[in-house]
């Protein structure tokens, strides 16, 4: 077993003083004082169901105000912000106090830097955006996707071969974790030996993504991070010295418009970050739904067709990425109400994607709802889920094989959900195979 390494530098001290603990002090008094959003980020209480909450806020409006600027839960706010090229990922460093601005670049710490720091896509604006999306879109086509499904069979298979039958078993880390980290792992050109590493690099990509994190998850995500760095000075220097097929090598390879060493981290960075624990997360949230509604799984089971329809109805109503935000950053008028530039909005996804506007029957699980593949989990417009299509075949894939190995399988215990609120799956989900 290995220990998670951990960050105890006066660099990451300070920067987590600054862009965890402050914020976290400012989130908890404001939801001691009633405000919505931030007992949302902060509230224990709302991981398990976050969703009265979501009602509350939908209730005040299609675009309410918060402590961290405005927030919705309006499938059509949120579908309109997101395509509007009024608004923006990034974060104007430069509307921050002086101070903070000078301590974020007296600890700016590229060999420690995660999936919401630029150069990630995830966080930048065009013309950046644009050029990093366009070298890496290549490896998402349509046909490149499709590639992938032998290697998903495979991988599902031999996984399946190995659970152990005697008793409860964790689907998270028998199944739903590591089949996701190797298909990323083929993608990207990694030794499956360093899978171990992986699935902790992942976590700590995905924990970066909450606001507030405490110093000791904040500490231990840094160190797993400049881990990661390291590893990929290796693997980049090795794919150049000897390419592979994989999309790192081609990246690598290219002579016209190459990406910076920088850049090239952010990108394997983010495949992983966002490609990983969202699909862990999507399988675990499908056994759940599905064990609690044993008739539309045996429909499943008697008809696999219909496993497409049944991932979008999980994509919905249990959305792995339960919020995202955007910046003005042109003045525009959204829902009637003028906003200026810098203004912060927050999309709740998962909210958005309970929308009695849209869905009829929101809150119920329906595995052949018709129109389910409206939902806002893999976001809208330029941000959109570079990695959905490899999403859905995996997802589609592995849990259709599970189904058909496994047809009595059955939650065994109370699976634990995981402490994040951006992202919502569980940790440890506990099953018995027959
Ligand atoms: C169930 C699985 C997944 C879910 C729910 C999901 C969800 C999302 C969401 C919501 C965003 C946009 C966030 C925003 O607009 O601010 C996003 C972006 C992204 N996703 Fe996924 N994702 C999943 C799987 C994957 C996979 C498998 C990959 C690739 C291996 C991937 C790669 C990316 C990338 C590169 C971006 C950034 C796109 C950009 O900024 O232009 N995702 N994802």
């Amino acid at each position: 077993m290995t220990t998670t390494p951990v960050d105890r530098s006066p660099r990451t001290a300070v920067r987590w003083a600054v862009t965890q603990g402050l914020p976290a002090r400012y989130l908890d008094r404001a939801a001691r004082e009633g405000d919505l959003l931030a007992r949302l980020l902060r509230d224990p209480g709302c991981r398990e169901d976050p969703h009265p909450l979501y009602e509350q806020i939908r209730a005040r409006g299609p675009l309410s105000d918060s402590s961290l600027g405005l927030v919705t839960a309006s499938h059509a706010v949120a579908t309109e912000v997101l395509r509007s090229e009024a608004f923006g990922v990034g974060w104007d460093r430069s509307t921050a106090p002086r101070w903070v601005r000078w301590v974020l670049r007296a600890t700016d710490d590229p060999a420690a830097s995660g999936v919401t720091e630029p150069p990630s896509m995830l966080v930048v604006d065009p013309p950046d955006h644009t050029r990093y999306r366009r070298l890496v879109s290549r490896a998402f086509t349509p046909r490149a996707t499709a590639r992938f499904e032998p290697a998903i069979e495979a991988i599902a298979g031999s996984l399946l071969d190995r659970l152990d039958h005697s008793g409860p078993v964790d689907l998270v880390a028998g199944y739903a974790a590591p089949l996701p980290v190797l298909v990323i792992a083929d993608l990207l050109g990694v030794p499956t030996d360093r899978r171990e590493d992986f699935l902790r690099w992942g976590e700590a990509a995905a924990v970066s993504l909450d606001p507030g994190l405490p110093w000791r998850r904040y500490a231990e995500a840094a160190a797993s991070l400049r881990e990661m760095h390291r590893f990929l000075a290796g693997h980049v220097d090795r794919l150049r010295r000897d390419p592979g097929d994989d999309l790192v090598s081609q990246l690598v390879g290219r002579t016209d418009d190459p990406l910076t060493d920088q850049e090239l981290h952010a990108v394997v960075m983010l495949l992983l970050g966002a490609g990983f624990e969202t699909t862990v997360n999507l399988l675990g949230n499908a056994v759940v739904a599905l064990d609690a509604h044993p008739d539309q799984r045996d429909g499943l089971v008697r008809d696999p067709s219909g496993w497409d329809r049944a991932v979008e109805e999980v994509l919905r109503h249990d959305s792995p990425v339960q919020l995202t935000g955007r910046t003005v950053r042109t003045g525009t008028t959204v829902a009637g109400r003028a906003l200026p530039a810098g203004a912060r909005v927050t999309l709740l996804l998962g909210a958005a994607n309970r929308d009695p506007a849209l869905f009829a029957d929101p809150d119920r699980f329906d595995a052949t709802r018709a129109n389910a593949r409206d939902h806002l989990a893999f976001s809208a417009g330029i941000h959109y889920c570079l990695g959905a299509g490899l999403a859905r075949l995996e997802a589609v894939g592995a849990l259709r094989a599970l189904a058909e190995r496994f047809p009595g399988l059955r939650v065994a215990g109370t699976p634990e959900r995981r402490d994040l609120q951006t992202l919502r799956g569980f940790a440890r989900l506990p099953v018995r195979l027959r």
